[in-house]
């Protein structure tokens, strides 16, 4: 009778190893060293990621900013002139997760950029190299308002237009 339970053993043992091996993932991934671009990440599954903005509006006026994807809103915030404000998500299994955000500013219009796309953020072969701390300026250049900065010293910033259309 005691050994019609070691089918169960073994497949709960082999359960636990994967979640053991699944939360190592995680954990790996929400490390506090956030070099401008960590090895693994954009590879990993579940990868985290720390969305900063940062109010550098030319005129100084105080930030508004509602970004959401399709599961998590964080609705309006407002950032003071030269503040910022941050947000922690993981990349979802599909890969697919966008955050979109919309931006308005006393006499700075209004205006949406998506502040995270795996495209451009986490994908190892593109064009940016893969934040894990994803800093972003607004508002300093009327031309490229939207700039992808890295803290170290001796990176130039990647600035963006608006990404106003539907
Ligand atoms: C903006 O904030 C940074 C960091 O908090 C500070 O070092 C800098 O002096 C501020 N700039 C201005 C112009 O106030
Ligand atoms: C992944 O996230 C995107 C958007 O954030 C969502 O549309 C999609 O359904 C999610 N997929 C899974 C498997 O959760």
């Amino acid at each position: 009778m005691a050994f019609t339970n070691k089918p169960h053993f073994i497949l709960m043992f082999m359960i636990s190893f994967i979640l053991i091996l699944f939360v190592s993932a995680l954990d790996l991934s929400n490390a506090p060293a956030e070099a401008p671009t960590s090895d693994g990440d954009g590879l990993l599954p579940l990868a985290g990621k720390h969305v900063v903005i940062h109010n550098k509006v030319k005129n100084r006026q105080i930030l508004n900013v509602h970004c959401r994807s399709s599961e998590d809103d964080f609705g309006m915030v407002h950032i003071p002139w030269n503040g910022t404000w941050d947000f922690r998500f993981h990349v979802n299994f599909s890969k697919t997760t966008k955050f979109r955000c919309h931006f308005t500013w006393y006499r700075g219009g209004s205006h949406y950029f998506y502040i995270f796309k795996v495209s451009r953020d986490d994908s190892p072969f593109g064009h940016f190299p893969v934040c894990k701390e994803c800093i972003w300026e607004v508002g300093k250049d009327d031309e490229n308002p939207i700039c992808r900065i890295v803290r170290e010293k001796g990176y130039l910033p990647w600035c963006f237009k608006w990404e106003d259309g539907p």
